[in-house]
């Protein structure tokens, strides 16, 4: 095998400020390392991937971009500006949505029920403002709207609950989330993992049109083809680090590989 030496994407090439920029990002539980140092740049109308092997803090990476957990050392900002993200919440309230791993459906609600989740609409006046009735047929049109306009056709009817549902369609009631709600950025970590081709071709759809209207995606994969085949920068994770970032023009997927395993040096 031929061992080439990866070179950092420079980001000088990128336009302007990074969307999202994390620098020198710690985060230790106990004695495990999760994050040893990790800086990403994340620019606007880019999807930029996140490999590496099991363990090499891809998921801990995206926690502490998002919210979900608070690092020990380093820097996030948004659009320029210094953030503390304390819970999701923080992050959300920002623009910036994740469908973590672990998926977060709530199975006896219904889709657009499931797609409102915490931004419940409610009826206009006294009712919604006083008694806190939920307008459930707006909910239930925009939710169709949603669907239709990211070109998920395998959710016909947002009145069914999502425990009736496939792993596919569930997985779809959750990217299609955070694709109608993430106005500045959308994480997804391992969206594809449970899916079929045809459900795993849809998800990645889903991630060209949300670039198509501006929207700047990460997302963390195993899969080598579909990393290659949607992402514009590849953000290579080992033992913690980032021991590089490549595109799909510069390195090929045995290239990658080698990067992750170490076989040759970042
Ligand atoms: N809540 C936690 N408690 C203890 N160790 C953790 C926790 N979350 C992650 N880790 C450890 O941090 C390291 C990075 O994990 P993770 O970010 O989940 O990796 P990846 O997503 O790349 O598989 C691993 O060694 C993992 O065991
Ligand atoms: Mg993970």
């Amino acid at each position: 095998m031929t061992i080439t030496t990866p070179t950092e994407a420079e980001p000088t090439t990128q336009n302007g400020t990074p969307v999202l920029k994390a620098t020198k990002l710690v985060k230790t539980y106990g004695h495990v390392v999760g994050l040893d140092g990790v800086s990403l740049e994340l620019y606007a109308g880019e999807v930029l991937a996140i490999i590496g092997d099991n363990g090499a803090g891809k998921s801990t990476l995206v926690k502490c971009l998002t919210g979900a957990e608070i690092p020990d050392e380093g820097t996030i900002e948004l659009d320029g500006h210094p953030v503390h993200f304390r819970r999701p919440q923080d992050a959300r309230e920002l623009g910036i949505e994740t469908v973590y791993q672990s998926l977060a459906v709530s199975p006896a609600l219904d889709v657009a029920a499931n797609l409102f989740l915490g931004r419940e609409l409610r009826k206009p006046g006294i009712l919604g403002s006083v008694f806190r009735v939920l307008d459930r047929k707006l909910m239930r049109e925009r939710a169709a709207a949603e669907l239709s306009t990211l070109g998920i056709s395998t959710l016909q009817d947002v009145t069914v609950p999502v425990e009736n549902l496939s792993g596919g369609q569930r997985q779809a009631v959750a990217v299609a989330r955070a694709a109608a709600f993430g106005s500045k950025v959308v994480v997804l970590d391992e969206p594809t993992a449970a899916l079929g081709v045809r459900e795993s071709n849809q998800v990645l759809e889903l991630i060209t049109t949300l670039r198509s209207r501006g929207v700047p995606v990460i997302l963390i994969s195993h899969n080598m083809p579909h990393v290659f085949q949607v992402a514009d920068r590849i953000h290579i994770q080992r033992l913690g680090k980032r021991a590089a970032t490549i595109t799909p023009k510069s390195h090929s997927m045995t290239d990658a590989v080698a990067i992750m395993t170490g076989a040759s040096v970042g």
